[in-house]
């Protein structure tokens, strides 16, 4: 009988982009996936480490799997229990000094080693080894070259993983320490796999790295390419119908970038583009090293390029020694630019960072009192953004049915859920790219219907 696969995967895209790419290793050595853990031969955790209590959360899990796993046993059958992700890289060795029932343990760079990984974990379970198997190095071998192709099909909107790590050591971020430095992968090695995933139905990819416009990969000639270059090359793939990257940082936006954003059509005018904080002096305390005129600057430029542009962003409130004039010159900053959409964060102290030793740590009630007026202005651009396409013809891509009999729903270029009644009468499936009309506004997406039907259906 086949092995049974469950993945739970927290945080990041980064993380789901893994999460695919191990359950691509481990299918062909006859596992399946399951939707449960109940059943599974091998449960994975694949785990996030940039909030608050993320081992917390990753020890409440196991406790959970542990009762399973001893349930299992007294019918007579194993479940091995695997921790990746972010969590084990930071705290590999003590996961598995605290928790006897975790057959092993991988960071992010190191789960192509998956297939030796269970092996030794069989015969640590059988006595035949002492030890339980950890692997937390940094990319010794090139973790990509060892990926299998991509084997399953990853819908209509894929992530591909372009660039992993970050040099910039922002000092409330554990990024630096738990992914490494900065690595890109070559543009042929993602070229070939962008039409892998395309050739499976795959009509829109988010290029993904923790910095993806310092994109530095081998253009073939040993020289580096830029972002934009990589994606006036994936531009030519026919199949391709929409290109989005994320995350971005400030300083990595480059002329050819911006130039890129009018160039190539491709490229969705949505843009998640984090700034932190508006004031200069927490931008400096954060060692973001660029101003919040800068930022100002560099949208300005952007919207130059591609005037329907909308901006997303990741705001901190309660840095260190952050006062009421910095936290209203983020206020300020927000009402400059104004936003499709946000994510705001109360700052929480991450163990290890520099910020996290630093005085004049903020009150956590005037971190709540900010984080709401924050929020609460977002909010309000978010559904001033949204109202103002009533009316207008979005092009949208289709994923999935919708709620309702006959409805489809979608992605307009600004990434919002569009749902389409009758669109099923109408011929929509799963890749259509079809012109919509947007009608109303619902809390978190909008209503539309299809218009020049038939003009715009994608090409397969
Ligand atoms: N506290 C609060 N928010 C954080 N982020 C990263 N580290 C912290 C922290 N220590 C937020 C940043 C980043 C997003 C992914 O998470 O806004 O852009
Ligand atoms: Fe973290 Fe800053 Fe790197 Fe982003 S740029 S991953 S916030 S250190």
């Amino acid at each position: 009988m086949g092995k049974r696969l469950y993945i739970k995967t927290y945080g990041c895209q980064m993380n789901e982009y893994d999460s695919s790419r191990m359950a691509d290793i481990l299918i062909p050595l006859g596992y399946t996936l399951s939707e449960t853990p109940a059943d599974a031969d091998l449960v994975i955790l694949n785990t996030c480490h940039i909030r608050e209590k993320a081992a917390e959360k990753v020890y409440s899990e196991i406790g959970r799997l542990r009762l399973l796993k001893e349930k299992r046993a007294a019918d007579g059958g194993e479940m091995m229990i695997a921790i990746g992700g972010c969590v084990a890289q930071a705290q590999g060795e003590e996961i598995m000094r605290r928790a006897p029932a975790v057959d092993m343990v991988f960071g992010p760079q190191s789960y192509q080693a998956l297939p030796e990984l269970i092996e030794q974990a069989k015969l640590a379970r059988n006595g035949k080894v002492s030890e339980r198997p950890a692997a937390m190095d940094f990319a010794a071998v090139d973790k990509f070259d060892r990926l299998p192709e991509q084997t399953s099909p990853q819908g209509v909107s894929a992530f591909l993983t372009i660039q992993e790590g970050c040099d910039k050591f922002c000092t409330f971020c554990v990024v630096p320490y738990t992914r490494g430095a900065e690595h890109s992968r070559s543009v042929a090695e993602l070229i070939t796999e962008a039409n892998q995933i395309i050739a499976h139905g795959t009509a829109e990819i988010t290029l993904l790295g923790q910095n993806v416009n310092a994109y530095a990969g081998d253009d073939g000639t040993g020289n580096p390419a830029s972002l934009a270059s990589l994606m006036h090359e994936l531009a030519k793939i026919d199949g391709l119908q929409r290109i989005r990257y994320t995350t971005s940082h400030p300083r990595d936006v480059d002329d050819a970038l911006i130039a890129a954003h009018a160039d190539i059509p491709k490229i969705m005018p949505y843009l998640h583009l984090p700034v932190q904080s508006g004031s200069d002096r927490i931008l400096e305390a954060m060692n973001r090293k660029h101003t919040a005129d800068d930022y100002r600057a560099i949208v300005a430029r952007l919207r130059a390029a591609r005037p329907d542009l909308a901006l997303s962003s990741d705001f901190i409130v309660g840095f260190p020694g952050e006062t009421d004039e910095d936290f209203e010159a983020t206020m300020q900053l927000v009402r400059d630019i104004t936003y499709g959409s946000a994510y705001s964060f109360k700052y929480s102290p991450r163990p290890g960072t520099p910020a996290s030793d630093m005085d004049d740590q903020v009150d956590e009630d005037v971190k709540s009192a900010r984080l709401r007026i924050l929020q609460d202005e977002l909010g309000r651009q978010q559904k001033a953004f949204n109202e103002s396409l009533v009316g207008t013809v979005q092009s949208v891509l289709f994923e999935r049915p919708g709620r309702h009999a006959g409805q489809w729903v979608g992605r307009s270029p600004f990434m919002q859920a569009v749902s389409v009644d009758g669109a099923e009468a109408a011929g929509i499936q799963a890749g259509t790219l079809c012109d919509v009309e947007i009608t109303g506004t619902y809390a978190n997406s909008l209503a539309g219907r299809l218009v020049n039907l038939g003009d715009t259906v994608a090409a397969e």
